[in-house]
């Protein structure tokens, strides 16, 4: 049998990093985690429970009263409340507008990384991704990835994707709104945003979608390869 892996992948917003990560976790036959999507849905739960987004304790309260679940067997995998998908639901504006807030409160924290930390392990192969996952979460991962790009290239993939919605933007509004987040998710004293100690990184602003995700296959084959782990996951090495 093989040795459990998890691969994480961390990095700001508008990276590709969600998409990126699910290809490559489809190449590759792992599960993945969008860890964001779990800070999404608390922010989601924190509006319907009509609770103040700065209300810690009320929050924590609420969060441990309501279940919070990934179900793998779709793909990309879902996530519900209490049993109810709110997957289209997370990506809305209001959830949007407050989930940095939300992710910088600790008592959120602790529950999420407790819950990404048992869905590692019940997974055999997991790539896990976020901001905090190479750095807090899972520091002895066997491969860890940091994905970065500039914010202008950021801020106009998001556009994009929003335009491909059928949304009306505005490109520097969401260039600013993407500094913004960044320094808050970077300036929080829990799970701070950064480059986690001995990661590898990758820099996607020139790269394709494509690209990106053969960059990270090659990594992660490259990085399995030396740890002797080997991913089970067919392709050369
Ligand atoms: O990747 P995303 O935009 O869906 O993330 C939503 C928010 O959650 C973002 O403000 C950063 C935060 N987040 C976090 O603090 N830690 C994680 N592991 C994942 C996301």
């Amino acid at each position: 049998m093989n040795l459990p892996i998890v691969v994480t992948i961390d990095g700001p917003a508008g990276t590709g990093k969600s998409s990126a990560a699910s290809e490559l976790a489809q190449r590759l036959g792992f599960d993945m985690l969008d860890t964001g999507a779990m800070y999404r849905a608390v922010a989601l739960l924190a509006i319907e429970s009509h609770i103040d987004a700065r209300d810690e304790r009320a929050i924590a309260a609420a969060m441990d009263r309501t279940p919070l679940t990934v179900d793998f067997s779709s793909r990309p995998p879902t996530i519900a409340l209490d049993s109810r998908d709110v997957h289209g639901r997370i990506r809305d504006a209001d959830v949007t507008q407050i989930v940095s807030l939300i992710a910088s409160h600790h008592e959120v924290r602790v529950r999420l990384v407790r819950a990404q930390r048992e869905v590692a392990a019940q997974h055999e192969r997991l790539i896990t991704e976020g901001r905090d996952q190479g750095s807090v979460v899972f520091p002895d991962a066997t491969v860890r990835i940091w994905l970065d790009a500039r914010p202008e290239v950021r801020a106009h993939r998001r556009c994009e994707e929003l335009r491909a919605r059928g949304e009306l933007v505005d490109e520097s509004r969401v260039l600013a709104e993407i500094i913004a987040r960044d320094a808050s998710d970077r300036g929080r004293s829990e799970g701070p945003l950064r480059k986690p100690v001995g990661a590898d990184s990758i820099d996607t602003s020139g790269l394709s979608f494509a690209a990106v995700v053969d960059e990270l296959e090659r990594l992660v084959r490259r990085r399995l390869h030396e740890t002797d782990v080997g991913c089970g996951c067919g392709g050369p090495a």
